[in-house]
């Protein structure tokens, strides 16, 4: 494998700096949720798997309980390191710069590649080199709709503060046509791909999931006013998303399967 320079990668994934800890508090629900795309993978004993922003290892375990030899990548210093206490092999990558090549029978990746926006083509290349000649691509990300109201909610309360929250967003949300397409591009046979609505029900209030999830918007503020966007969006969102007091996420996801061809 390629050396990789971590001095240029240790930071934080684009936009976004991460709280082990909150994450684990917070973010539970992701690795939970994530159990139909191991599914999908159907992971096989001795298969060589990279778990492409790995988090904090929590659905990497899983991967790893099933005989896999894993590999997990992550761009956040912190969640490396949790997922490390976990005793998963976890390292620092760039996805956008996979330093990899037919080292991996599956790349998985759950809840992560919505984080890779910059550039999708080269997470997506990165990935494809980085497989073995009949490798797979199995995945699960954000959507297009993906947390429409509260992200139309945190646009208006950063609009009315002369913010502009199209500069700050760290999400990429795509349609199955536009994600198929860049899948094709490069070079993959999509044998399955579906969005569909996954109403996610949050383990504390919209307030909590803010401050795991939308940092890159909310550190563009000074302290005062993020505790008021994070007020101003939770009174957005109220009647649409905890109509009975529990509080639902209008997530949506885009899962595939994608196989590198075999060319002769
Ligand atoms: C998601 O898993 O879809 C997601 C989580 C946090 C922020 C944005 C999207």
């Amino acid at each position: 494998m390629a050396a990789v320079n971590l001095a240029a990668i240790a930071r934080p994934a684009a936009g976004q700096s991460w709280d082990a800890q909150a994450y684990a508090r917070n973010g539970r629900f992701v690795a939970d949720f994530g159990e139909p795309v191991v599914a999908w993978l159907a992971p096989q004993a001795g298969e060589r798997v990279l778990d492409l922003g790995c988090g904090d290892g929590a659905l990497t375990q899983k991967l790893v309980e099933a005989g896999c030899a894993v590999l997990g990548a992550d761009a956040s210093v912190e969640l490396v390191a949790a997922a490390r206490e976990r005793g998963i092999e976890a390292r620092l990558f760039d996805a956008h710069a996979l330093p990899f090549v037919s080292e991996f029978d599956a790349v998985f990746s759950n809840a992560a590649l919505h984080w890779m926006k910059r550039d999708p083509d080269a997470v997506i290349a990165g990935v494809f080199r980085a497989l073995k000649p009949s490798g797979r691509f199995v995945a699960e990300m954000g959507a297009a709709g993906n947390v429409a109201t509260i992200r139309g909610a945190i646009y208006e309360a950063l609009s009315r503060r002369g913010v502009d929250a199209s500069a700050l967003d760290p999400w990429y949300f795509p349609t199955a046509a536009e994600y198929r397409a860049r899948l094709e591009a490069a070079g993959f046979a999509v044998r399955r791909i579906e969005s569909f609505a996954r109403p996610t029900p949050l383990p504390g209030d919209v307030s909590a999931w803010l401050r795991t999830f939308a940092r890159a918007f909310l550190d563009a503020l000074p302290q005062p006013e993020q505790d008021e966007v994070l007020r101003e969006v939770q009174d957005e969102v109220r009647a649409h998303l905890a109509p009975h007091g529990v509080w639902i996420a209008d997530y949506v996801r885009l899962r595939f399967i994608a196989d590198k061809k075999n060319i002769l």
